[in-house]
């Protein structure tokens, strides 16, 4: 079985729909995030902070490469790494991408007490041109899913039709 991304923006919705749709698939589920903290032993946003921004790209880039020699797998990517155009095509080589296509209006909203993204540590105009530029890319997944304003199942089962 192919493996299934999920891209899109912060707070888009990726882990939660993530999971319940590797069990539905009976596919295995992994979070690169996740992954990466407990590889490093460090939080993302401590990462960010002590090694810079450029060392977890690296980190998420190696993450995706050796995931992409694997199957059967949903994987929920963060928010930078379905952005850069290279992730995006190795993503696309070995399976279906899938962009959760949120507002900025839902993203601002459902993380507006978050304190782990360093990202959202910006003046919202400076997001809101990152969301925009990051649109560039995510619009080249295979599947697109307007995932604004519905529940996370709703999302699964709208995948559960497109994805062949
Ligand atoms: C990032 C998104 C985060 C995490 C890191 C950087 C980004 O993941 O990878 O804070 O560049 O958009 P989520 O998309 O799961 O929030």
């Amino acid at each position: 079985m192919k493996n299934i991304y999920l891209v899109g923006f912060m707070g888009s919705g990726k882990s939660t729909v993530g999971k319940i749709l590797a069990e539905k698939l009976n596919m295995n589920f992994i979070d690169i995030d996740k992954f990466i903290e407990e590889k490093e032993g460090m939080k993302i946003k401590d990462i960010f902070e002590q090694k810079g921004e450029s060392y977890f790209r690296e980190l998420e880039r190696k993450q995706i490469e050796a995931i992409v020699n694997q199957e059967g797998l949903v994987v929920s990517t963060g928010g930078g790494l379905g952005a850069n155009l290279d992730n995006m095509n190795l993503m696309k080589k070995n399976g279906d991408v899938v962009w959760l296509d949120v507002s900025l209006n839902t993203v601002l909203d459902r993380l507006k007490n978050d304190q782990d993204r360093p990202l959202l540590k910006q003046p919202t105009e400076k997001i809101k041109q990152l969301f925009e530029e990051r649109k560039n890319v995510y619009r080249l997944a295979n599947i697109r899913i307007n995932a604004d304003k519905k529940t996370p199942s709703q999302i699964v089962e709208e995948i559960l039709t497109k994805i062949k």
